[in-house]
């Protein structure tokens, strides 16, 4: 069973096909009108959610299918009456496929493990593969490729979106730095890291983690940043973060560090003055709202592929 729980278990090869058959569904939809007819998705939520809740629900519908919101808060898994592996094993019964945003990216393992349809990583605190591949497809769209450029990575480094962004790029020859503040708390898993440089040998790209902002900005193709306040991060911890994250903003000074056209990404939501200025978000360097809407047609791509012997037409 294919699932969608981690890009580290994708090869370079599924990725690639993913991309290609997202660029597809862009370009002609109404191809893809009845592909997925009479196929049911299930959508698990522990979290909040715009782009990714929207555009999956969309994307099942456009192609015929329909999708279902749960909120796992009024779920017998989240009143603790029920556990994971007989969740699982109900909802296979019942639908072709699974999609879950949770909390602990173990539970997620755990209801691939027992669940008989093909499972989607949604974003748990360690990952959020889904975001990357619309990542992807948005940076071979506007620079033409993928192997070679530089990617810089500024702000949370102990992160899901830093984490897929490393597999991801590594996986697919992009040089990737990630610029963050030391200490365990603030940077990347020391697994994700090693993984990811496993992957780069392989593609002939490079990774590297510094605490200096301006040496992951150099000459940047890609300056890409998500928020300080992941919805896993308690408020309280507000103060602390901003005055730990601030060195590494991208702000106009920043990005001039950057390549001339270097392009600005944020997977959203993005708060104006924190991990970036509005200047930068605002700016036509930006390019988070094409970003966005990626995530509808690779999501569909997604849906697609994992439903590959079950699609008609
Ligand atoms: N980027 C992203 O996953 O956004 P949502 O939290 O709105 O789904
Ligand atoms: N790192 C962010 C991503 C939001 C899409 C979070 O977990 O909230």
């Amino acid at each position: 069973m294919l699932h969608l729980i981690s890009l580290q278990d994708w090869p370079a090869e599924l990725i690639a096909e993913v991309l290609a058959l997202a660029d597809a569904v862009k370009q002609r939809p109404q191809r893809y009108a009845r592909s997925i007819a009479g196929r049911t998705l299930l959508m698990i939520f522990e979290k909040p959610s715009l782009r990714t809740r929207i555009s999956f629900e969309t994307g099942a519908t456009q192609m015929g299918g329909h999708a279902i919101y749960y909120d796992m808060g009024t779920s017998p898994l989240g009143t603790g009456k029920e556990n994971v592996a007989d969740t699982a094993r109900v909802i296979s019964r019942y639908v072709d496929l699974v999609m879950a945003r949770l909390c602990d990216h173990a539970q997620l393992v755990e209801l691939a493990r027992y669940a008989t349809v093909p499972v989607i990583n949604a974003l748990t605190n360690y990952s959020h593969p889904t975001q990357v591949l619309a990542d992807l497809m948005t940076i071979r769209e506007k620079k033409g490729r993928l192997a070679g450029l530089q990617l810089a990575y500024l702000g949370d480094g102990n992160n899901n979106v830093t984490h897929s962004l490393l597999l991801g790029c590594a996986k697919m020859g992009i040089n990737i730095r990630v610029g963050c503040p030391a200490g365990r708390a603030y940077s990347p898993r020391p697994e994700v890291v090693r993984a990811a440089a496993a992957f780069a040998r392989q593609s002939g790209a490079q990774v590297l983690i510094t605490h200096r902002a301006a040496e992951a900005a150099r000459d940047a193709d890609v300056v890409y940043t998500d928020s300080w306040m992941s919805y896993h991060i308690a408020p309280a911890k507000l103060r602390e973060r901003v005055r730990r994250f601030q060195p590494y903003q991208v702000n106009a000074a920043l990005m001039k560090l950057a390549a001339p056209d270097a392009l600005f990404m944020n997977c959203l939501p993005a708060l104006r003055g924190y991990e970036q200025t509005a200047e930068v978000l605002d700016s036509p360097q930006s390019v988070v709202f094409d970003e966005a809407e990626n995530r509808l047609h690779v999501h569909k791509a997604i849906m697609l592929r994992l439903l590959k012997e079950n699609v008609r037409g």
